[in-house]
């Protein structure tokens, strides 16, 4: 049993090495495709493929069409819309992620670049505090509850929108649950997003939602870059001073943004959300061993292709 790790972006040695362990004490075999610079040397890795781990590589139908011995893709993350389905299906192969595994390294990032914001990305000049303002959670799934759990800790007040989770997990957690985006936007000095691309999400942060933040407003993207609406963004950002956005996603118009914000706009190089040691090992080991119990007893609890 071949199983095939392409990762653009590669995980932590240590974390390839407990992937490597998972998989020989199995008896599968290991290849590795670190840092590809061209689609063709991942169609020629996936041909003898049994089971594939990925990160944001996208599996597209051609991608599929190459890999003629696949069964299973695992997405060692969260978000799975690199992937397509639907093709997946159609070519019999399961697809699944491993939810949960990188969030708390996702939610350490977001609360970081909110400290950096707010204090003026470090340029020596006098900033504000994170305690006793609004943080808005947009999606209270598993990064959504680790950014509030330390949101707590600096003292900041937290509030929450998720169209699908209940008041009592929220209320649970210490955060106060508001019942539309509107309200959320509304109310929080600070927005965090922390929803999944779909057809429903994308460019759905538009002008209407972000021009009702409150002055100073910031916004957080931990997220994707598709769910906001660039143009939107950019007019709003052109109106209103006060307003400044960081992102661990690139958007497509960074290079305008830097040209025309220049101190209220920060942009990672490469998303590095879940780029440590530790979320690496915990969404690389729970792939390698999603695999082998796929394998073994035909479990699919982690099936987002279903
Ligand atoms: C996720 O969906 O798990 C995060 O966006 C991390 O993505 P990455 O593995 O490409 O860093």
């Amino acid at each position: 049993m071949k199983v095939l790790v392409a990762t653009e972006k590669p995980f932590a040695k240590v974390a390839v090495d407990g992937i490597r362990q998972v998989l020989e004490e199995a008896g599968y075999e290991l290849a590795l495709l670190e840092k590809y610079n061209s689609r063709q040397l991942l169609l020629e890795a996936v041909a003898d493929a049994d089971a594939l781990i990925i990160r944001s590589d996208v599996v597209d139908a051609e991608v599929l069409d190459a890999a003629k011995k696949l069964k299973i893709i695992v997405r060692a993350g969260a978000g799975y819309d690199n992937i397509d389905l639907a093709a997946a299906t159609s070519h019999n192969v399961v697809a699944m992620n491993t939810p949960g595994q990188n969030s708390n390294a996702v939610a350490e990032l977001a609360l970081g670049l909110m400290v950096f914001a707010i204090r003026n990305f470090y340029d020596g000049t006098s900033g504000t505090e994170l305690k006793g303002k609004t943080l808005g959670i947009h999606a209270f799934g598993n990064v959504g509850r680790n950014v509030a759990r330390i949101a707590k800790g600096f003292g900041m007040n937290v509030i929450a929108y998720d169209a699908y989770c209940s008041d009592e997990v929220m209320v649970a957690a210490g955060v106060t649950p508001v019942h539309s985006a509107e309200e959320l936007y509304d109310k929080a000095q600070i927005v965090s997003l922390h929803i999944p691309a779909t057809a429903e999400t994308k460019q759905s942060i538009n002008y209407n939602l972000l021009s009702r933040m409150p002055n100073n407003a910031l916004l957080v993207n931990t997220a994707r870059k598709e769910v906001i609406n660039e143009e939107d963004l950019i007019r709003l950002m052109s109106e209103r001073n006060d307003f400044k956005y960081v992102t661990d996603i690139m958007p497509a118009s960074d290079h305008k943004m830097h040209e025309l914000f220049e101190e209220r706009y920060f942009s990672t190089p490469k998303k590095m959300g879940a780029q440590t040691a530790e979320a690496n090992i915990n969404a690389g080991i729970a792939a390698a061993r999603q695999i082998v119990d796929f394998f073994v007893n035909g479990n699919t609890r982690f099936q987002v292709n279903k």
